[in-house]
């Protein structure tokens, strides 16, 4: 039995996180299956612990260096912590996964969206890389950037939120174009919490349902 990788990416600020949280409590409700909330780039420990490199600007390095230091905290964590709730039929939340590498190393940091995917393809499983379901949340450029300066992160900000306007440009035109191209699902994020919850909710229960993990 396989369980069902189901991502929400998205640029910063599109609200991915709270809406994979309140989606796991839901699947965990209604359809009593066993959940694992990820979120890229965090996870197992050493995972964890890549994060805070990767985090901390004042370490100067490439694009190749962070598209390395990603991949090795998802391989981690997809291997270590994914793969065995998958294989006891559960399901795998995470907000980010290797899209955001096509996106922020890939288009923004100039890398190539291919380049991208082939070296990824190298290190990670068939599953990773096709997830059952993969919504994008989209949301205009003001008020993404509104919504990061109210939960105060800008006072603080990592490497990447805090890159110019060119680089988040580059951010939001890379999610919409691999969404369009690969038919990926995209939820206006402007919308109050409980519309695009229900929206996402939706499009998992589908996707639970074909897995044969629900009953309609
Ligand atoms: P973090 O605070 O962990 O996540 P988020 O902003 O999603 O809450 O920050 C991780 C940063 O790294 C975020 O700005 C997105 C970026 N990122 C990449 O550049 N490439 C990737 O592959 C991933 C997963 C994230």
């Amino acid at each position: 039995m396989t369980g069902a990788y189901i991502v929400g990416e998205g640029n910063d600020g599109t609200g991915k996180s709270t809406q994979i949280d309140l989606l796991a409590s839901y699947i965990k409700e209604q359809y009593d299956l066993e959940v694992l909330v990820l979120h890229e780039p965090d996870g197992c420990p050493i995972s964890s612990e890549i994060r805070k490199i990767i985090k901390n600007g004042s370490l100067e390095r490439d694009a190749t260096t962070n598209l390395l230091l990603f991949t090795a905290s998802r391989h981690e964590t997809w291997f270590r912590d994914a793969i065995p709730v998958l294989e006891r039929g559960g399901v795998v939340l995470s907000a980010r996964n290797e899209l955001s590498s096509e996106v922020y190393q890939g288009v923004a940091e100039g890398l190539g969206v291919e380049f991208v995917r082939n070296v990824t393809k190298m290190f990670m499983d068939e599953h990773y890389m096709n997830p059952e379901l993969t919504v994008v949340f989209t949301l205009d450029d003001e008020v993404r950037r509104a919504r990061i300066a109210a939960r105060g992160e800008l006072t603080n900000p990592d490497t990447f939120e805090s890159r110019d306007g060119k680089f988040q440009a580059d951010l939001n035109r890379g999610y919409k174009d691999i969404a369009a191209e690969r038919n990926l699902p995209t939820i206006d994020a402007s919308r109050p919490i409980d519309d695009i919850q229900q929206e996402f909710r939706e499009l998992t229960t589908k996707v639970l349902i074909e897995k044969g993990l629900a009953k309609a």
